[in-house]
């Protein structure tokens, strides 16, 4: 089954409206030059959408949202609800992003919750899942990993509309990333866990993608992987020029 590779930039929190304007103009410049064979998705903070999504619109660059609530609207002071990503521009939004998981203490149940918010709006899930460094020297990774997609994937995902990101904890913003056998043999599981909870089908269709320290340089091995199906990319999606080197790595060009 080919899946369609998925390139996400999760441009974090940073920038300003000038510069994420200039890193839109640029990307976007990118893919018209040099049409990508994958999809494409910059996932700015949630008060720089719109004017990305201005940069981005009738362009093969789609945009989403770094986190939702579960809520379609309400008394949630800060909080942004996916009807308004969907409303500002968006297709996509990240739920579960590890940095969400540790800093806001965000559950399984919560992340699931989120996802199912997202799809209401309709807004394709991509479900962040990984393991701590401490959980990978105790040889829990695998446990770790299948726990949380159990406890994330809502009821009503389908390849569709969930993208699953594997983001080893101790990998994002370090430079260090797992060996290629450790990505391959965990995206394995991943799917092996998917294909028990969503049916084979589905779980074929499934695309997981790796995140942590990708960069131009580590793009094209780790996505040559057979069950590594697109990036997620945080340091390196700030740069026109790296991401625009990795969207080419998952091409094959
Ligand atoms: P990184 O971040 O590429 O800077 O490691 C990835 C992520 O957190 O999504």
């Amino acid at each position: 089954m080919a899946r369609r590779k998925l390139i996400a930039g999760n441009w974090k929190m940073n920038g300003s409206r000038a510069s994420a304007v200039e890193l839109a103009r640029g990307i976007v410049e990118h893919v018209r030059k040099t049409p990508p064979s994958c999809d494409v998705l910059v996932c700015p903070p949630a008060i720089l959408i719109e004017a990305v999504a201005e940069v981005t619109r009738g362009s093969p660059v789609a945009v989403g949202g770094q986190d939702c609530h579960t809520a379609p609207s309400g008394a949630h002071t800060g909080d942004i609800a996916a009807p308004m990503l969907k409303d500002a521009g968006c297709g996509a939004v990240i739920v579960g992003h590890s940095e969400r998981r540790t800093n806001h203490g965000e559950t399984d149940a919560l992340v699931r919750a989120k996802a199912m918010a997202a799809h209401a709006a309709g807004l394709l899930a991509i479900i962040a899942i990984g393991e701590t460094l401490a959980q990978r020297d105790a040889g829990a990774t695998a446990a770790v990993v299948t726990g949380q997609l159990r406890g994330s994937l809502p009821e009503g995902a389908t390849a569709a509309n969930t993208v699953i990101a594997y983001e080893p904890v101790w990998a994002i913003g370090t430079g260090r990333t797992p060996s290629t056998a450790d990505v391959a043999e965990t995206h394995a599981v991943i799917r092996r866990e998917a294909a028990a909870i969503l049916g084979r089908e589905q779980a074929e269709a499934l695309r997981i993608l790796y995140g942590g320290s990708v960069t131009a340089a580590n793009a094209r091995e780790l996505l040559a992987l057979p069950d590594v199906d697109g990036a997620l990319v945080g340091g390196a999606s700030l740069k026109v020029e790296q991401f625009a080197a990795i969207i080419a790595a998952a091409g094959g060009a």
